[in-house]
């Protein structure tokens, strides 16, 4: 495994001056010895040019974010500042979203299971809502809600890890086509469809064939019921690199063949034009943030395997106990020294599974050593816990040879207040 792959899963401004790990010009030891460890670490640049090849490669869809990626305020700034909309799929993802000054429809809400609070908050900001059962239909009409799109599940099985796949028959979200049907007759005020098949894709694959179904469902609907969608929303799902082996997938690619293909689609089937949007997380915001940790204890168990144990582990980033996600890693002050064997580095909880990355090469790691993750900036943060009351990380964000802070770290006083 050479240097430069490794460095390509990491930011675009990332690189090894001097064997030393930079990153948005500013050096990863650095900001560990500044903020303290871990920290995650965002590159802006990284950021704004995701938000940007998506809006080139697929100029005429509305991109929103898949905020629960990771709901920062500042990062959510920076998205809307280059155009792109926030999904949210709760009452705080909302609020996230607000804050960073998204209104009306640059909002679309999502969840198979909304409570009233929810409707009543998305129908006062007049975002648009993806419905998800026929209950909730009536109960959105009730709550004042005026934009609605039916999430319908189209039975692909994405190529994905099974706890992320989402549109397969069986999945909790969305309802089936003749459910669809049924609900489009019962409220044709509802002004498109929603479908998203899963995450971590690799390819366009399931993406396109999905396209392909819903513009078929479409004009169905049409003949069926005389109804025809005005919105498409076709979903995020893009996967990024974790991984040396894993594929590069590329945004540009990815959302320009989606949206031709559906653009192609619908006029195959002879349908008036359709407004489309699409609702990245992963690949938004995943290569540009990075978790730097601090070396502890180094030791060798009876089978061989040997240990680099960190400040952190399944309380900042749970995806390899979750989905058995891969990752790698670099020392950051010795990113080109030669590696001299494979370790594994855990976690500080009290579990076994509390492992971070199964193994990587790596120079003799030594307590004091920072370690750098790459492409954790999606659904790490967003799905850290307290467990065994270890605090939240830090978020920084840099550019331009700067840092700042994003998100500060808990204090212990953070959780002795939700204490009586
Ligand atoms: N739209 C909807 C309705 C979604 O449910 C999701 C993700 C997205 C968009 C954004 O998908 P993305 O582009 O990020 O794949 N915690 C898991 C991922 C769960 C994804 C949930 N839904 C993980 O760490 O892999």
């Amino acid at each position: 495994m050479s240097n430069t792959e490794v460095l390509s899963l990491f930011p675009e401004t990332a690189a090894s001056l001097g064997g030393r790990l930079s990153i948005g010009g500013v050096a990863a030891s650095e900001l560990a010895a500044t903020y303290g460890t871990p920290l995650l670490v965002y590159d802006e640049a990284t950021i704004r040019s995701s938000a940007r090849a998506y809006r080139a490669a697929a100029p005429n869809v509305h991109i929103h974010f898949g905020s629960k990626a990771f709901p920062n305020v500042e990062v959510l700034r920076i998205l809307r500042e280059e155009g792109i909309g926030a999904d949210v799929a709760s009452l705080g993802e909302l609020a996230f979203a607000q804050r960073a000054g998204y209104t009306g429809a640059e909002i679309v809400v999502h969840g198979n299971n909304k409570s009233d609070a929810e409707l009543a908050a998305a129908a006062a900001v007049g975002a648009l809502v993806a419905i998800d059962s026929l209950e909730e239909l009536d109960r959105a009409k009730a709550a004042g809600i005026e934009r609605g799109i039916l999430r319908i599940t189209p039975g692909i099985d994405a190529d994905t890890h099974e706890a992320i796949r989402t549109a397969h028959h069986g999945s909790k979200f969305g309802v089936p086509p003749e459910v669809a049907l049924d609900a489009i007759r019962h409220a044709p005020w509802l002004e498109g469809l929603h479908t998203h098949i899963g995450s971590q894709l690799f390819d366009a694959g399931a993406a396109l064939m999905t396209a392909d179904w819903i513009a078929a469902f479409a004009a169905r609907a049409r003949t069926e019921t005389g109804w025809t969608p005005k919105t498409i929303d076709i979903g995020g799902g893009l996967g990024v690199a974790t991984a040396p082996e894993d594929p590069r997938p590329s945004i540009h690619d990815f959302a320009g063949q989606v949206a031709a293909e559906l653009e192609r689609a619908w006029a195959e089937h002879g349908l008036p034009p359709v407004a489309v949007m699409m609702e990245p997380g992963r690949s938004l915001v995943g290569r540009a943030g990075v978790t730097l940790y601090s070396v502890g204890t180094v030791k060798q168990a009876a089978d061989g395997t040997t240990y680099v144990a960190v400040d952190g582990g399944m309380s900042d980033n749970p995806r390899r106990a979750l989905y058995q996600a891969r990752y790698t890693a670099v020392l950051a002050d010795r990113v080109d020294d030669e590696t001299v064997g494979r370790f594994t580095v855990a976690g500080k909880h009290c579990e076994s599974g509390d492992v971070l990355i199964d193994r990587v090469e790596l120079p003799e790691p030594h307590r004091g050593d920072v370690l750098a993750v790459p492409a954790t900036g999606a659904y790490t943060l967003s799905m850290a816990s307290n467990y065994n009351a270890l605090l939240r990380p830090a978020a920084v964000l840099v550019a331009d040879g700067h840092a700042r802070l994003i998100r500060r770290r808990e204090t212990l006083d953070d959780l002795f207040a939700l204490e009586s």
